[in-house]
């Protein structure tokens, strides 16, 4: 029997990040080992502060915000390496570790406590098909290099190998590594 990936909720997950935005930078600076100097820190509070100000109703007020956040976000991206759009649903506590390659798609979901390593791309599989883009659980650790490709659900707590190629779907607590990813036993890092 197939087991099903566990299904992952993006208003659940929208109503679990309740904290203002100062309160989640807090969050993140400490889940980066309380070092405000880190690219993947940097890049997770852009990201927050592009979420704080789209809730600003007024395009007039919020525009000063938006041309600050988009200095921010092309200054992390092309600097660092980092690729985090303000759109991607981002969880609590995410880290991004180490720095350079790393892309992530607009449209992908990624759970609370989940860590994303340098080479990582979280990504589409097929130019026409651009919206196809990867949802992860939470505490999903994944390895250096690993691509993360297509409309896929990533479970709570898998481990994907460091350059791994993920094309389908992986039940929660399982194991993934490889080209094409295979999963190899239920066991966490
Ligand atoms: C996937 C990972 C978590 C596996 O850990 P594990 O559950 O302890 O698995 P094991 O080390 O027991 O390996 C099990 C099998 O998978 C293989 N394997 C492990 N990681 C692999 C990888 N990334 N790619 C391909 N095969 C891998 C092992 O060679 C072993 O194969 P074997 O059974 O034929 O001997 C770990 O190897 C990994 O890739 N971590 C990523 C960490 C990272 O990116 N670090 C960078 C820090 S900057």
């Amino acid at each position: 029997m197939t087991v099903q990936p566990q299904s992952i909720n993006e208003s659940q997950l929208q109503e679990t990040t309740p904290l203002k935005l100062w309160e989640q930078i807090k969050e993140d600076w400490i889940a980066h080992g309380r070092d405000w100097t880190k690219p993947g820190f940097r890049a997770v509070a852009i990201h927050r502060f592009g979420n704080w100000r789209m809730k600003i109703a007024s395009k007039l007020l919020r525009a000063p915000f938006s041309i600050i956040y988009r200095f921010l976000y092309r200054r992390v991206r092309n600097v660092y390496g980092i690729d985090l759009p303000y759109c991607v649903k981002l969880g609590r506590r995410v880290i991004i570790e180490h720095q350079s390659c790393i892309i992530i798609h607009g449209d992908c979901v990624i759970g609370d406590d989940c860590i994303i390593r340098q080479g990582v791309t979280l990504g589409n599989r097929y130019r026409d098909r651009p919206f196809d883009a990867p949802k992860l659980g939470a505490r999903v650790n994944v390895g250096a290099g690993a691509k993360v490709l297509g409309g896929i659900t990533i479970g709570d707590d898998v481990n994907i190998g460091a350059n791994a190629v993920v094309l389908t779907d992986i039940p929660a607590g399982q194991t993934a590594v490889g080209i094409p990813a295979k999963i190899i036993k239920g066991n966490r890092e």
